[in-house]
């Protein structure tokens, strides 16, 4: 199949990516990174998330952060919730849309939310529920769908079984996570192929860490078999703290450019995406992994 014209990017570097931060960055830094990334066209800006302080302090802030917002009209900004806790809170700081988040692999799903994959989707089967009633949009997300740092392969029929459980709840749409970004071209074929004749390819997402370099790759072959959304970083930040060798996700200039230069529309206007890639870099101290925003930012700007 050819690239589609149009495809929706979720940006995800202000939770996916500052969760992964060593140091925690300030409220008022994340709220500014939000506001800048929110003028740039994006149409979905994933702020932040409703988990234990203990497990991940760098979003301890996440009532501040969607307080302080200024929300365009047009721009959704879900934020990670894993149970009820974290519901109460998200509904209590005015979220519109949640994010509960799985895993392929029953190793990770310890790691991640201590407790099995049949407990996990136990727990988020009332948080679908009560946020669906109260109007909100809800996404799930597959972690480890191209491979665990922990249990190694994989298997697809794992990753179909929750992804299509994750729909049964009431999801609108499933995120699928190579949360570590070992998978290839191949295995995102393969994958995709055996999910097609179960779930609606236009009602996935694919999130890609860029470990290996494939982030791009994946999910461009992704498009070309029908998935119309992907989960990107500004800058390339992101990894997930109880994912040993995540890195950061693929970065959200990388992918506009090459969109936009194979006639593919993403609404997002590369040049304010850039100017927000580098002004986030300055509040970090570091350069950006994008090689798009590096090449911008030694002054060969992309045309
Ligand atoms: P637990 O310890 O099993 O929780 O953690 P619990 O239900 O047993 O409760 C223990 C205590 O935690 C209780 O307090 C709760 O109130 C409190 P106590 O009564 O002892 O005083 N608690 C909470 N406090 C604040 N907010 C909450 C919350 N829940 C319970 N939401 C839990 C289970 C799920 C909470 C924990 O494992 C957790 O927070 N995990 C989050 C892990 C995480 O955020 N990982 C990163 C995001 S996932 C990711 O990055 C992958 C993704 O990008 C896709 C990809 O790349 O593949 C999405
Ligand atoms: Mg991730």
């Amino acid at each position: 199949m050819p690239l589609p014209e149009r495809v929706t990017i979720v940006e995800v570097g202000p939770r996916d990516g500052l969760q992964n931060e060593a140091d925690t960055v300030p409220t008022a830094v994340k709220v500014g990174f939000i506001d800048r990334l929110s003028r740039t066209g994006l149409s979905v800006i994933e702020a932040t998330s409703f988990v234990h302080p203990r497990w991940v302090p760098q979003l301890a802030d996440g009532a501040e952060v969607l307080a302080g917002i200024t929300r365009q009209p047009g721009v959704r900004y879900p934020v990670l919730v894993p149970n009820e806790t974290g519901l109460d809170a998200a509904l209590a700081a005015g979220a519109e849309e949640i994010a509960v988040f799985a895993s392929a692999s029953e190793s990770f799903s310890e790691r991640n939310l201590n407790r099995s994959i049949a407990d996990s989707m136990a727990m988020f089967a009332p948080v679908i529920r009560r946020a669906s009633e109260a109007g909100l949009r809800v996404r799930g997300y597959v972690s480890m769908v191209c491979g665990c740092p922990y249990q190694g392969q994989v298997p697809v029929e794992d990753v179909a079984r929750v992804t299509v459980e994750l729909f049964e709840l009431g999801c609108a749409e499933v995120s699928l996570g190579d949360t570590i970004g070992v998978g290839t071209v191949g295995q995102v074929r393969h994958l995709l192929d055996h999910l097609a004749p179960q779930v609606l390819l236009d009602r996935l997402a694919v999130h890609m860490h860029d470990t290996y370099g494939q982030g791009l790759a994946n999910t461009l072959a992704a498009f070309e078999a029908g998935v119309r959304i992907a989960d990107t970083s500004a800058g390339g930040l992101g990894g997930c703290p109880f994912a040993v060798g995540a890195t950061g996700n693929l970065a959200t200039e990388d992918l506009v450019y090459a969109l936009h230069g194979s006639g593919v529309a993403t609404g997002v206007d590369l040049e304010a995406l850039l100017a927000t890639t580098g002004w986030m870099a300055d509040q970090l101290g570091r350069p950006p992994t994008s090689r798009v925003a590096r090449a911008a930012m030694a002054g060969r700007e992309p045309s």
